[in-house]
């Protein structure tokens, strides 16, 4: 009985012992705070099991049939046991309900004075705008100790927010706002999940958290790149995302010279000639499939020039700017 209680009371101590390293890294103390419950709600089921599983193993050896004419005695009841065997479980069960229902309330309780931020999740990243104007997709920033509201919504389908450092999530909602708020401790970096089968890619659908230090974050904030698109007409922004993009490295835009690749100036409405694929007019869809699979129609004479895949690094919106200005300087 001794070595059995031994064993299973190391057993639990090293189940213990790995219960701190099962758990995702805690950014915050409320995560801290909902581990601590979790740990209640192991430890208290583990002595369940070990008072259960090893009572019912003693009875069943110690009170075994020992000769043919052993006689079962008559036992009624127990009015301290049965005591017990409720009132312990009734106040577990109470400690376990107040505090998660605590933790709860916290969560869902916005404080006032949080620092906003909304959230897109639309298949299949999350997009993310600050009230300054900056937009940033599958990575966010924000100021360490400051509680932070995320206000989010969906054009789409059903998506879920969720950090596990911070033990957050929240349904993603078409048509509607849901919030969350969470408050990080330290600095670091944390991952973010969407935890909602939301089609094709949702298990892509992820970001990066970045909690930086107050001052670090008032600086990412009010450097903006996007700043400086404001004001100008769609194919302005063309002109200086072909600039940034480093397009004109291989391109020219303003002389009918090619440079690495072919000349692009007048290019809309013209007819191309390409190696393999039969030639066709350059509309607003080829020159969008140019930039994003440039492999897929390779001009006639420029077969051993490879131009990057522009897919992932350029939004939709910047794609229709580009085409706008190759457009602007056609019209001859
Ligand atoms: Cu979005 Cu899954």
């Amino acid at each position: 009985m001794r070595n059995l209680l031994v064993g299973l009371s190391s057993l639990f101590l090293s189940g213990l012992a790995h219960a701190s390293n099962f758990m995702p890294v805690a950014g915050n103390s409320y995560a801290k705070e909902v581990d601590s419950l979790y740990y209640l709600l192991l430890i208290a089921s583990l002595i369940s099991f070990v008072l259960l599983i090893g009572g019912m193993v003693w009875f069943c050896v110690a009170y075994r049939r020992k000769s043919d004419n052993d006689e079962t005695p008559y036992i009624s009841h127990n009015h301290t046991l049965e005591f017990l065997w409720s009132f312990i479980p009734f106040v577990i069960f109470v400690a376990v309900f107040a505090w998660g229902w605590k933790l709860f309330r916290e969560a869902r309780h916005m404080p006032k004075n949080a620092f906003e931020i909304h959230v897109k999740g639309v298949q299949w990243a999350w997009n993310f705008e600050y009230k300054s104007g900056k937009k940033t997709t599958g990575e966010f920033v924000v100021p360490v100790n400051t509680p932070i509201k995320l206000i989010m919504t969906s054009p789409d389908v059903l998506h879920s927010f969720f950090i596990p450092a911070f033990r957050i999530k929240q349904d993603v909602i078409p048509g509607r706002y849901t919030a969350l708020w969470f408050e990080a401790d330290e600095q670091g970096e944390f991952q973010v999940y969407c935890t909602e089968y939301c089609g094709e890619d949702h298990s892509r659908m992820l970001a990066r958290l970045k909690v930086l230090s107050k001052s670090q974050f008032e600086e990412w904030l009010a450097d903006d790149p996007m700043k400086e698109f404001e004001g100008l007409t769609m194919a302005e922004r063309g002109k200086l995302m072909i600039t940034k993009s480093a397009c004109t490295a291989c391109h020219n835009f303003e002389s009918s010279e090619s440079k690495i690749g072919p000349s692009l100036q007048g290019l809309f409405g013209k007819t191309r000639e390409f190696a393999k694929a039969s030639g066709a007019v350059a509309n607003e869809d080829y020159i969008r499939e140019s930039i994003l699979y440039p492999q897929n129609k390779i001009v006639k004479g420029y077969e051993s020039r490879k131009m990057t895949a522009y897919k992932g690094l350029i939004s939709d919106e910047q794609v229709s700017w580009i085409i706008e200005y190759i457009k602007s300087n056609s019209v001859n």
